[in-house]
């Protein structure tokens, strides 16, 4: 599983002094003591009361909207009709709701990482049979499970609470899709994680070709029979086609990257009703240039093309190939940034660690060198990427959690991805690139999940206004 992707070999971690758990461990059961209080509240009658009353003004607020929609208003209050019920940590926030109008300008990936042992972590890796053995952290001899329990709170507004039923009734005939490396599967394996939570017949979720979802290379299309939707998973590090060199090339060209033809499943994504795309772990030396792999454009193969700018040749393939080949009123496209590593004191090969990471880093946090330039190549190409006039912006949504990400040195498998029955790896052999799950990537596809809703409700209100 680690070997399927690389950091760079020249990848210098800023080293970000580990903090002691002792020292952190007092907020952290100051946190319990005062929830466990809270606890015990619980089955009092105050408790009841204020629920029903609670209930009562909800109740209200929706009749009020009714009326408001019944006599035409463009009603502008769902934004702060829920603020006050939603909470941080034990207080109360008045916050706006990112779906509602004033939540346009909220930027999701800016906010902070919120301790939430009550609702998180969103489903169990044991009830999940979806999972690869090497996210399986937990059952794999992590002792301890605070990476499970922390939920991304945007700074300026709320996100919707994450409603598996409700993705799957918005996903219903439909194809979501996701392509590219192996932390896009495992993004894709905890979405079929928290999708299938929520159905209770296990067999009415399937492999549409019957392959079993372990080391399974290639592409693997998961049915929601009940939904008849799929949830899909095409394997495509680099995006662009990587095949045979041309005849008469030389030797040391075992394989070569095509920069500018979209990999061969790109027909099977095409036509998906949203696809989920990233790459960037495999543009390092390791996985092309030393194992004989060269870049190719028409039928030239560029020895001395650099891994930058191939990289940036194969996103302006990517940008192409939306603009030209993607039908915009069906199909939604989402671009994950790179998602940060985090070994300390070496790389994967030579002893880079991050098993003592047990929370994250609250406040800002320093990014390895690698992590930045990989996201400075694709914000530029995004930013000096023209606005083809008639399609207007490039149809194209960025789930943008780099920064966010960056603070959770915690999340990874570290020394636990080799199956409950080996055992923890040695200390040397560590995977700091892939996620636990439950774990960090939940909370990604909790934003995707925002934003598909999102992207809804202001259709809707593009329609309502229309309509007018
Ligand atoms: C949570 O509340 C504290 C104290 O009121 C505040 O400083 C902090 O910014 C809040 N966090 C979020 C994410 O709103
Ligand atoms: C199921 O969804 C597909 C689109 O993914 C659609 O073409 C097909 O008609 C749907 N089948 C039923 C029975 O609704
Ligand atoms: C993504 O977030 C970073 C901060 O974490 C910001 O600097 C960057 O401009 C954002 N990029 C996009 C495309 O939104």
């Amino acid at each position: 599983m680690k070997a399927l992707l690389m950091s760079n070999s020249k990848t210098t971690q800023p080293l970000q002094s580990p903090r002691p758990p002792t020292s952190q461990a007092s907020p952290i059961s100051e946190i319990c003591k005062r929830l466990k209080r809270l606890r015990l509240l619980e089955p009092s009658v105050g408790v009841l009361g204020f629920f029903i009353m609670t209930l009562l003004i909800i109740c209200c607020f929706f009749y009020l909207d009714y009326r408001a929609a019944a006599r035409g208003l463009k009603f502008t209050g769902r934004s702060e009709r829920f603020s006050w019920l939603q909470k941080n940590g034990s207080r109360e926030v008045r916050m706006v709701d990112f779906l509602g109008e004033e939540g346009s300008g909220c930027d999701v990936f800016e906010g902070d990482w919120v301790w939430d042992e009550i609702n998180y972590p969103l489903y169990e890796s044991r009830d999940c049979r979806f999972l690869d053995e090497g996210f399986r952290c937990n059952e794999n001899g992590r002792p301890d499970s605070f990476y499970t329990k922390w939920r991304w709170q945007p700074k300026n507004c709320n996100l919707p609470r994450f409603n598996a039923n409700l993705m799957l009734e918005k996903l219903r005939d439909k194809r979501l899709a996701f392509v590219g490396d192996s932390i896009g599967r495992n993004q894709w394996e905890s979405l079929l994680c928290m999708l299938s939570s929520t159905v209770p017949n296990a067999d009415s979720i399937y492999e549409v070709n019957g392959n079993p979802i372990t080391k399974h290379k290639g592409f693997l299309v998961y049915k929601f029979k009940e939904f008849n939707c799929t949830v899909e998973y095409y394997r495509a590090p680099f995006l662009v086609v990587q095949s045979r060199p041309p005849a008469g090339s030389e030797e040391k060209v075992k394989t070569t990257l095509k920069l500018d033809q979209m990999d061969w499943t790109s027909a099977k994504w095409r036509e998906a009703d949203v696809v989920v795309f990233n790459t960037g772990h495999w543009w390092n030396y390791e996985k092309t240039i030393r194992s004989g792999c060269y870049f190719q454009e028409g039928s030239e193969v560029k020895l001395e093309m650099s891994i930058q700018q191939a990289y940036r040749r194969a996103l302006e393939t990517f940008f192409h190939w939306i603009r030209n080949d993607v039908d915009e009123t069906k199909t939604q496209i989402f671009f994950r940034t790179f998602a940060p590593i985090h070994f300390r004191g070496g790389d994967w090969k030579n002893g880079g660690s991050c098993h003592l990471g047990t929370l994250p880093v609250l406040g800002s946090s320093l990014l390895p060198s690698e992590t930045w330039n990989q996201f400075e190549i694709f914000n530029g190409i995004l930013s000096s990427s023209p606005p083809s006039s008639q399609l207007g912006a490039i149809n194209l949504q960025v789930l943008n959690i780099t920064g966010m990400s960056s603070r959770r040195k915690d999340g990874h498998p570290s020394l636990y991805y080799l199956g409950p029955k080996v055992g923890p790896a040695p200390l040397h052999r560590q995977d700091c690139s892939h996620w636990c799950l439950p774990g960090v990537p939940d909370s990604w596809n909790e934003l995707l999940y925002a934003m598909l809703l999102k992207h809804e409700y202001e259709s809707d209100d593009h329609l309502l206004e229309k309509s007018k």
